[in-house]
């Protein structure tokens, strides 16, 4: 069996036993043990002088590749093109896009420097995965240093419409640059349409007719190379998250919690502190609902974890002042001396203790303004007692929102739209609440992270082995294919 190489930005070391991770790292890790082989990334140290040297940790079948990033290459690779251009663009957020064409030279500087470090640590049989957009240029890389293994992508955010990407300057390049993969793989279908339409309207490419099976990946000839692309939904492992759930309900944070609550019904959220996530506006809806139905005041709570992230970015430190200045006027408004009806926390908690505050809530409110998948919305589902759970108020700009139908669908924008739903989901009887939770965790079983990446290994093994550079570039002399 070959061995699979995991190339990400960042690499979360698993400690057996440990606190569960995300279900990325966890999908990821468990399909590493299964083939043996290595995770390769940015060890997520910043070194103010010398070299970086790649470090080695076998841990059984797998071994972590770390690497440190100097100050320079962090600056433009990953707080500036990654984080700077590539994050609000994808997210739609064109407005906070930012460019400087020497950050994007760091970009793909990084992306082929990291790419002659794994170079030595390959075997010819690899196969080659690669996760997000820190990376887009890395298979060209590869390429460029002669590798010719089998090599698939998956984006974990939104891939823009044509309009929104063409706001990036080195679009054509960052597409060119993924059509050096032999696979890519997009969170949905409306991601996976996005990229067709630009290699149809904007990069002169062809897709072929769609395959006989609808699940197949499609055939895509663009830039003189051909690939296949589909849409691959990441899952969670729902009953372990169901066990985590339980077997923390008796524990301090929801012990805690509750006595907090007395018999208030409780809205919960937990979102990386990102201008993405829809947080002012989630505010401005539940101030709305306090608003609209006097009846709510101290009988709900909101409790809101935003853990920070990229706090060194400006449009970071914007976003979280303006969540401080939100929270403390809506507080400020109708706080009584028994009761805050937002409770707003900056911090990081562990996913077992996440998990079992999910089950004490009555309402997961998660309506972000854009998002690749998103997974706390499936966490919160997978959480939930099924004699008596609770009911998800879900944007429809999530990735989630094509697959869980049973929550109710919000449009972030509209705060009224919201507040409704929240009101909804308070009073939902019962029967109904049953009857959606079904639902949405039979789809989140059929559709678990095993499968997720399973269907994504199972079309990348299938895909015939790139020709190395020299052979394509003889053949683009036969054939005269070059667009
Ligand atoms: C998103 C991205 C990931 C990223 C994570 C945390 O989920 O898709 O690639 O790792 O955010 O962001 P950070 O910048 O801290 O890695």
């Amino acid at each position: 069996m070959s061995r699979l190489i995991i190339v990400s930005n960042r690499v979360a070391p698993i400690s057996e036993g440990g606190p569960a991770a995300g279900g990325l790292a966890v999908g990821v890790y468990d399909a590493l043990k299964e083939t043996g082989g290595m995770w390769f990334g940015w060890s997520g140290d910043v070194l103010a002088s010398g070299q970086p040297q790649i470090k080695l940790e076998e841990r059984g079948p797998v071994t972590f590749a770390t690497i440190g990033l100097v100050r320079r290459d962090y600056d433009q690779y990953y707080r500036g093109f990654s984080n700077a251009t590539l994050w609000p663009a994808f997210h739609y957020r064109a407005d906070l896009l930012q460019y400087d064409r020497h950050d994007f030279e760091g970009y793909c500087r990084v992306n082929a420097w990291l790419a002659q470090q794994l170079v030595p640590l390959l075997r010819a049989d690899d196969v080659i995965w690669v996760h997000d957009y820190h990376l887009i240029p890395f298979a060209q890389a590869l390429r460029a240093a002669g590798v010719t293994n089998r090599i698939g992508f998956f984006l974990h955010i939104p891939f823009p419409a044509s309009q929104v990407l063409l706001a990036v300057p080195p679009h054509r390049a960052l597409v060119e640059a993924l059509c050096s993969f032999d696979l890519l793989g997009f969170q949905t279908t409306p991601d996976l349409r996005a990229f067709c339409d630009y290699v149809v309207h904007e990069a002169g490419g062809s897709i072929d007719a769609r395959p006989a099976a609808a699940a197949e990946p499609v055939l895509i000839h663009a830039f003189g190379r051909t690939l296949r692309a589909a849409a691959y939904p990441i899952g969670v492992y729902p009953d372990e998250i169901a066990e985590l759930a339980k077997a923390g309900e008796r524990g301090k944070p929801v012990r805690t919690m509750k006595a907090t609550l007395h018999t208030r019904k409780l809205i919960m959220s937990v979102d990386r502190l990102d201008y993405s996530k829809g947080l002012v506006e989630r505010f401005r809806a539940f101030e709305r609902l306090l608003d609209q139905a006097p009846a709510q005041r101290n009988n709900v709570s909101f409790l809101q974890i935003a853990p920070p992230t990229r706090a060194d970015m400006h449009a970071y430190q914007e976003i979280r002042l303006q969540l401080e200045g939100e929270s403390g006027r809506i507080n400020g408004r109708f706080a009584e001396l028994d009761w805050t009806p937002i409770l707003y926390i900056h911090r990081q908690y562990e996913r077992p203790v996440l998990a079992a505050l999910f089950r004490t809530a009555h309402v997961g409110y998660v309506t972000p303004l854009r998002d690749g998948m998103n997974l706390v919305a499936k966490e919160y589902v997978s959480a939930q007692d099924p004699e008596d759970p609770g009911v998800l108020v879900l944007s429809r700009f999530a990735g989630a929102a094509q697959e869980l139908t049973g929550a109710l669908i919000v449009n972030p924008v509209d705060i009224d739209d919201m507040a409704d739903a929240l009101a909804a989901a308070l009073s939902m009887p019962l029967a109904e609440r049953q009857a959606r939770y079904r639902d949405m965790i039979a789809q989140l079983r059929e559709n678990n992270v095993s499968v997720w990446r399973d269907n994504f290994m199972r079309d990348l093994q299938r895909v015939e082995p790139s020709p190395s550079v020299d052979e394509a570039s003889q053949r683009e002399e036969r054939t005269g294919v070059a667009n």
